[in-house]
């Protein structure tokens, strides 16, 4: 009855360019007049300065350990149940519902606080072997009980349901779940539609893993989303999971939520961890904070981007080394509970980027001439936050034997490799969706940076 997911094997790709390593080095001068307060405040509260959530997700065996509890209530804004809101312990038998397990986490975060995304209604793994045999056509009916009855259940303590898990294959085509060989495509938009007439207020996301970057199995739930919208089907957002490997974070990733948040939706990173082949290592755990800092960087970089959660926050609860023989250490949280540079990291993200409670922008690079030795670009800078932003700097870090030697509608300045270019005064004001450009001409060869992020605060000078 009760199945463990199988290992996946190597789930992400991509690389992630060397460049990304001096990302919040260059943010840091974007911030210089906020205080710091990295050191003092938790990661939630670091989010929620921000208008984000940061939280972990929770086992109920993990409960009795007060050490771990403790950190788990004073360090998250927000909790998913891990396990028990899952199929096999929501509904054992048919008809036969238990919402016993998961109401003790619930409960536990409420009294912290913490708000809570419910996970997970309809998903292949961990689902009880009764629904295997339902027959065909009582399994719509099947599918559209469970989801009205747990939804109905836990009606106005969520914030989020993930209501399908998992329903695509790497290469786009859809898992022959269950659900998709009896029920048929439709399975999908028949779930989302089940949820929200029994909780319209619950955000209803689609989660997935390997979604993270642009390929093809994101593409598949990009049109898929982009679907749902055309015909009105009720969906709020995008879970990208992001069990994610040190090294290997996507480079796509900040232009892959983006994508998703211009169709509409929200985007959540909803089961963050970056694992390593063991033994942990110095060498280690600093590539893998900066993989955490730029994954935060991703996500603060896109105003829809509502929330991170890790999948638990301690290395000695973490699901890897389990699922994945020979690698762990993926948590910013020791076995012992000390923090680790990915801690450090996360929280100096959280607190980098635009003034609070400050708008955020995206920059967009493209090159319009080169020669040897040389080449244009231009940067479009725009306003994807929720009001109008007064002052925007873009940062990014030249490739080897890169320079800039001259900018245009913009105001540079360099340190090394790191280079600035904040509004030129004119151009500062940038209203909802608004956008604007600047150019350059470079030295070296004309490479994309691959880091480009852009920070609304306070203009650089007086508006002409
Ligand atoms: C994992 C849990 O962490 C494990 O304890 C359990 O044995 C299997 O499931 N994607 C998901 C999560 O959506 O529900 C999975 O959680 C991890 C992968």
């Amino acid at each position: 009855m009760f199945r463990h997911p199988p290992p996946r094997g190597r789930r992400t790709v991509g690389l992630l360019a060397t460049a990304l390593v001096t990302l919040s080095a260059g943010l840091t001068a974007v911030a210089s007049t906020h205080p710091a307060h990295a050191d003092t405040a938790t990661l939630g509260e670091l989010a929620e300065a921000k208008g984000r959530y940061f939280g972990s997700a929770t086992d109920n065996p993990e409960l009795s350990d007060t050490r771990y509890t403790r950190i788990l209530g004073s360090e998250f804004g927000q909790i998913t149940v891990g396990n028990t809101m899952k199929w096999q312990y929501t509904e054992p038998s048919r008809g036969r519902f238990d919402y016993t397990a998961a109401e003790e986490v619930v409960d536990l975060a409420e009294s912290n606080g913490q708000s809570v995304r419910g996970h997970t209604l309809v998903w292949h793994n961990q689902l009880p072997s009764w629904v295997d045999d339902v027959p065909a056509g009582e399994l719509l009916g099947v599918m559209r009980n469970h989801i009205t009855h747990e939804v109905d259940h836990f009606e106005g303590r969520l914030i989020h349901w993930d209501v399908v898990n998992e329903a695509f294959e790497e290469d786009g085509s859809r898992r022959r779940s269950v659900f998709q060989q009896k029920i048929g495509d439709s399975y999908i938009a028949e779930a989302f539609k089940a949820a929200r007439a029994a909780d319209p207020d619950a955000k209803l996301y689609y989660n997935d893993y390997n979604i993270e970057g642009i390929g093809p199995k994101s593409d598949a739930v990009y049109e898929m989303v982009k679907s749902f919208k055309a015909q009105g089907v009720p969906i709020d957002g995008v879970g990208m999971q992001a069990h994610l490997i040190a090294g290997q974070v996507p480079a796509s990733l900040r232009q892959n939520i983006r994508r998703f948040a211009d169709l509409g939706v929200d985007v959540a990173l909803t089961e963050l961890d970056i694992r390593m082949t063991l033994p942990r290592t110095a060498a280690k755990d600093a590539r893998q904070a900066t993989d955490y800092g730029a994954v935060v960087e991703a996500c603060l970089a896109v105003s829809r981007c509502v929330g991170i959660t890790l999948w638990d926050y301690t290395d000695k609860y973490s699901w890897v080394p389990s699922v994945f023989p020979g690698q762990g250490a993926a948590l910013p949280w020791d076995e012992n509970f000390a923090k680790k540079p990915a801690y450090h990291a996360i929280a100096a993200a959280l607190d980098d980027g635009s003034p609070t409670p400050g708008g955020n922008c995206t920059a967009t690079h493209r090159v319009t001439s080169r020669w040897q030795g040389g080449f244009t670009a231009e940067v479009t800078v725009e306003n994807d936050h929720t009001a109008p932003i007064t002052g925007w700097a873009v940062t990014w870090t030249l490739s080897d034997g890169q320079s800039v030697d001259h900018v245009w509608n913009g105001a540079l300045t360099a340190d090394g490799q790191n280079v600035t270019v904040r509004d030129a005064g004119y151009n500062g004001t940038l209203g909802v969706g608004g956008s604007t450009t600047f150019g350059f001409r470079g030295q070296g060869a004309a490479d994309v940076p691959t880091d480009m992020a852009c920070a609304s605060g306070q203009p650089s000078r007086t508006p002409a």
